[in-house]
């Protein structure tokens, strides 16, 4: 029945952990609370080894908490990350998105930097500093770099993190095969702001039961045997994985009643298999092709998503362009998935920053398959830890609207 504005205010009548406060995707405080507390602290993936394959390319990313950062393949083929600001007055080291510099010269005053972050020229260093200041003791900020299986490049702005393997904590394990038989090589890539939560378009990520919006995966997924006995599993550190499951693109009338014959190395030929990583990305694997989604959230109600296809180096052109055709298909800015998903996230933020009242989300849904709300309980629960608030009460009103 339709609810009155005292109903519509009103706790849900589920566990805390079952329901969370709307005011966790809108509010700008707790926006800023977890900058510090959750993006400055995690390893977040930038971007793939292959789009810096030679030594001295650069690529310029933005990590989640806004910084500007570098990746640089040295001459020893080590992968580093740094700030992309010079240590001299602040300006942007690179402006070019990517490129190959065997040094790199800031614009401004000419300081120039090797690329394992080393300043090696001040203009006029002796007239200028004499022996107060030298190149020794004006390098470029370094950020902890890593690469975890199948040649992804994570980092992590805290210089006092744990190591990115106990991050991941076997996550990415069901990979394992996949990610290990043949290099992968990046063959797509497109981004889009949306005005929406980042942590609304992940939860898009980690729940099945918003297939119901996808026509094609309803046909190919949704309605084929074994999809609802699908199980989730749970990770530390918030992140989850779940059982693959045979997609049949021959059940989707635009695919011409075919299965696809291009697979992928180490994995079944349609096999579908998703992990998703606590606070903002996404693995996603349809053969013959791999998505990844990763965020920088700009503000509440802002986020930039990046979308990286990948296919396997080393593809004949013929299987390069299945690949992408098929990623392209589906995953592509004009596929049959993002952009549905897009406009969900969007409308759900359009409603629920509108207005005074409190409203609430639920993730309540218990059925021990592929529509159980575990993986969301699962995220919200990191999410409170870090934060050390509620994500279902998180300005703690409800004690004091019990004791009136
Ligand atoms: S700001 Fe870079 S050289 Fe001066
Ligand atoms: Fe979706």
């Amino acid at each position: 029945m339709p609810q009155s504005a005292t109903q519509w205010g009103r706790t849900p009548s589920l566990p805390p952990t079952h329901y969370v406060d709307s005011r966790i995707y809108t509010d700008q405080t707790l926006f800023e609370e977890e900058q510090e507390k959750i993006f400055e602290k995690v390893w977040s993936l930038v971007c793939h080894e292959s789009e810096v394959p030679n030594a001295y390319d650069f690529r310029r990313c933005q990590h989640m908490s806004g910084k500007e950062l570098l990746v640089i393949r040295g001459k020893d083929m080590k992968i580093r990350t740094f700030y992309n600001q010079c240590p001299h007055r602040g300006n942007v080291i690179a402006f070019e998105p990517s490129g190959n510099a065997k040094r790199l010269t800031c614009i401004f005053h000419l300081w120039s930097f090797d690329t394992k972050g080393n300043c090696v020229e001040i203009t006029r260093e002796k007239e200028g500093f004499q022996d107060r200041l030298s190149k020794k003791d004006v390098g470029l900020r370094e950020v902890k770099t890593d690469l975890s299986a199948g040649g992804f490049v994570w980092v992590n702005v805290d210089d006092d993190c744990g190591p990115l393997e106990e991050f991941i904590d076997g996550s990415l394990d069901c990979f394992q095969h996949e990610f290990s038989t043949k290099p992968l090589e990046i063959i797509s890539y497109h981004k889009a702001i949306v005005p929406s939560n980042y942590k609304l378009w992940h939860d898009t990520n980690r729940e099945l039961y918003h297939e119901y919006l996808h026509r094609h995966n309803r046909m190919v997924a949704v309605m084929q045997p074994g999809y609802f006995d699908r199980l989730y599993h749970i990770f530390g550190n918030g992140h989850m994985s779940a059982d693959p499951m045979d997609t049949r693109y021959d059940a989707y009338e635009g695919y011409g009643g075919e299965q696809r014959k291009l697979g992928w190395p180490g994995g079944g030929d349609t096999i579908h298999k998703f992990s998703d990583l606590f606070p903002t990305m996404t693995f996603n694997l349809r053969p013959p092709a791999l998505r990844i989604d990763t965020m920088v959230p700009l503000g509440p109600d802002k986020t930039i998503i990046e979308y990286r296809g990948l296919g396997i180096k080393g593809d004949t052109p013929a299987e390069r362009a299945e690949r992408f055709c098929d990623h392209n298909a589906v995953w592509g800015p004009f596929g049959r998935n993002l952009s549905e998903d897009q406009i969900a996230v969007v409308g759900q933020m359009m409603a629920i920053k509108t207005g005074r009242d409190n409203s609430y989300i639920l993730h309540g849904r218990e059925e021990n398959g592929a529509h159980d709300d575990i993986c969301l309980r699962h995220y919200y629960s990191e999410w409170s830890k870090r934060m050390g608030r509620s994500a279902a009460d998180p300005f703690n009103e409800q004690a004091a609207v019990a004791a009136e």
